[in-house]
C-alpha cells in the first residue's frame, strides 16, 4: 500500500503531529508501513516501449506521497531569511541549512554594493560575457578573486555549476580524459559528461588508488584529475598535498572545487591549499559565490594562458547570459569582508568543531566532517526524511539528501552553520536534536 496523492495536507498534518505526542507511532514507522518508498527519486523512465514521453514517466507519484505523508522535505519555501534564523510555514526557526558560512547575506557592504550596481547596471546585462554582458565590476571581481587565491588570473562565470561545465569542457577534446574522485559534487559529473573525453573515477580521497588509475592511462592521454577540496555532503577535506604528489608525478594537471572550502577553510579562509600550508596555487580552482560568498555565480582561478583558453571556448561562458553585475558586486563585497573581519572565518571554524562534538556526543555518527559542513548519516531515505520534518515542526531547518546525491541507502541529514550563529541557538538546536534523533530512531 502507498499514501494516495490528494487528499494530502490534512493526512500529512495528522501523520506529522502523532509523533510529537508520546506513545504514538513515529514519522518513521507510519511511512514504512504505508510502503513509501524512496527510490523512486531516481526517477527512470519505465514505461520501456511507449514512444509517448510524457507516458514514460507518468508513474513518478513519490513527491506527491510524500507530501501526502508531510514528509516531502524539498522545495520548501523559506518566507523570511535573516541567516542564522529563517520563518518557514510561519514559523521561526534556526537556520542550519544553508551555505551562508559567515553570515554575509545580510552584511550592510554586501547589500550596499549589490544596490548600487543594480542601480548603475539595471538587472541583466541582457546577453553574454563575450558580446555585450561583460562591466567592469566583472574585471575587478576577476582580478580580487585572483588576488585573494595567489592565482595568475580568474575568470567569472554566471553559476559554479557553469564554471566546472565550461573549465571541464573547454579542456578536455575527445582525446582526453577526465579523472574524479568518486564523491566529487553532481556539476563535476555533468561537467565530464559534457567534455567530449572519457572519464573515470577513483575511490574517495585515496591518493594510493588515483596513482593506480593514473598508471593505467595511456600516457600521452591528456588528464584532469577533478575534485571537491571540502566535500559538499561529507564535509571531509581531500588530502590535497598527497593528492598533488601523485599527480605531479603522473604530469597531470588538476581542479579543485573549493566551493565549500573558500571562507571557511584555513586561516583566512583561503580554501584547502591554505589549511595545508601549501604555497603553490591549484592548477585550477573553482569556487562559487552561491554560499560565503553570499550571491550567485562562479569562478575559475588559474595560469593566464588557461583562462585564456577557457574564455574563449568554454560554450557555458560563450552561449549564457552574463552574471548580472549586481550580483558580481555582491560576491565582491563579501570578498572583501572575508579579510576585513576575519573573526567570522575563526567563529564558523569553532562552531564547527563544537556542533561535531556535540553531535556525537548525543551518538550521532557525522562521519569525517572537518569543516562547518556536518552531515548526520541515517541510511534509511523515510527515516531521513522524517527526522527532517520532526526537526522542521521543533524549530530546526536542515537538509534531507537522499540518492541521487548520496548513494542509495545512505541518506543524510545535512547541517551546516554560520558564523553569525548564537551559541543560545546551537545549544537549542542540539537538545531539538537530541529529542528528535531519539524519537526517530537515529540515536538511542
Ligand atoms: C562543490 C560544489 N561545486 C559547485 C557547485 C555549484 O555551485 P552553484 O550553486 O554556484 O551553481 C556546488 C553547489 O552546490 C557545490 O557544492
Amino acid at each position: 500500500m502507498r499514501f494516495a496523492p490528494g487528499g494530502a495536507a490534512a493526512r500529512g498534518k495528522s501523520i506529522a503531529m502523532t509523533q510529537t505526542q508520546s506513545g504514538t507511532p513515529s514519522l518513521t514507522e507510519l511511512a514504512q508501513a504505508a510502503g513509501l518508498r524512496m527510490e523512486e527519486m531516481d526517477g527512470h523512465q519505465r514505461e520501456v516501449g511507449s514512444p509517448d514521453l510524457f507516458e514514460r514517466i507518468s508513474h513518478f507519484q513519490l513527491a506527491d506521497q510524500a507530501r501526502a505523508a508531510g514528509l516531502y522535505p524539498f522545495f520548501q519555501p523559506i518566507e523570511v531569511n535573516d541567516g542564522p534564523e529563517a520563518i518557514v510555514d510561519g514559523k521561526r526557526v534556526i537556520m542550519l541549512g544553508s551555505n551562508n558560512y559567515l553570515g554575509l547575506t545580510r552584511h550592510s557592504d554586501v547589500l550596499k554594493a549589490a544596490h548600487e550596481a543594480l542601480d548603475r547596471f539595471g538587472p541583466s546585462m541582457t546577453g553574454s560575457r563575450l558580446l555585450n554582458g561583460t562591466s567592469p565590476v566583472h574585471l575587478e571581481l576577476e582580478e580580487a578573486l585572483a588576488d585573494f587565491l595567489g592565482a595568475e588570473t580568474a575568470i567569472v562565470f554566471s553559476t559554479g555549476y557553469l564554471a566546472n561545465l565550461g573549465a571541464v569542457s573547454a579542456l578536455i577534446d575527445r582525446h582526453g580524459i577526465s579523472v574524479l574522485d568518486r564523491d566529487v559534487h553532481a556539476s563535476i559529473y555533468d561537467a565530464a559528461g559534457l567534455a567530449l573525453g572519457k572519464y573515470t573515477r577513483f575511490q574517495h580521497n585515496d591518493p594510493k588508488h588515483l596513482d593506480r588509475v593514473l598508471s593505467n592511462l595511456n600516457p600521452d592521454q591528456a588528464r584532469l584529475v577533478l575534485i571537491d577540496g571540502a566535500y559538499s555532503m561529507g564535509g571531509d577535506l581531500a588530502p590535497l598535498p598527497e593528492l598533488r604528489e601523485v599527480c605531479r608525478k603522473h604530469r597531470t594537471r588538476m581542479l579543485v572545487d573549493d566551493a565549500h572550502a573558500i571562507g571557511t577553510v584555513g586561516p583566512k579562509g583561503r580554501g584547502t591549499r591554505s589549511h595545508f600550508g601549501l604555497e603553490e596555487p591549484d592548477d585550477l580552482t573553482i569556487g562559487t559565490f552561491s554560499k560565503t560568498l553570499a550571491s550567485v555565480g562562479g569562478f575559475c582561478a588559474g595560469p593566464r594562458t588557461v583562462i585564456e583558453y577557457v574564455r574563449h571556448f568554454s560554450r557555458p561562458m560563450l552561449f549564457t547570459a552574463a552574471l548580472p553585475p549586481a550580483s558580481a558586486a555582491a560576491a565582491l563585497a563579501a570578498l572583501r569582508v572575508i579579510d576585513d573581519e576575519l573573526w567570522r572565518v575563526k567563529r564558523v571554524q569553532e562552531l564547527g568543531e563544537r556542533m561535531r562534538l556535540g553531535l556525537s556526543d548525543l551518538g550521532f555518527d557525522v562521519a569525517n566532517s572537518a569543516t562547518p559542513i556536518i552531515p548526520i548519516r541515517v541510511g534509511d531515505e523515510v527515516r531521513t526524511a522524517a527526522f527532517w520534518r520532526d526537526l522542521l515542526n521543533n524549530g530546526v531547518y536542515t537538509n534531507a539528501v537522499i540518492a541521487p546525491a548520496v548513494p542509495r541507502g545512505q541518506a543524510i541529514l545535512r547541517t551546516s552553520y554560520i558564523a553569525t550563529h548564537t551559541d543560545e541557538q546551537l545549544e537549542r538546536a542540539l537538545q531539538i536534536f537530541g529529542e528528535a534523533g531519539r524519537r526517530n530512531g537515529v540515536i538511542d
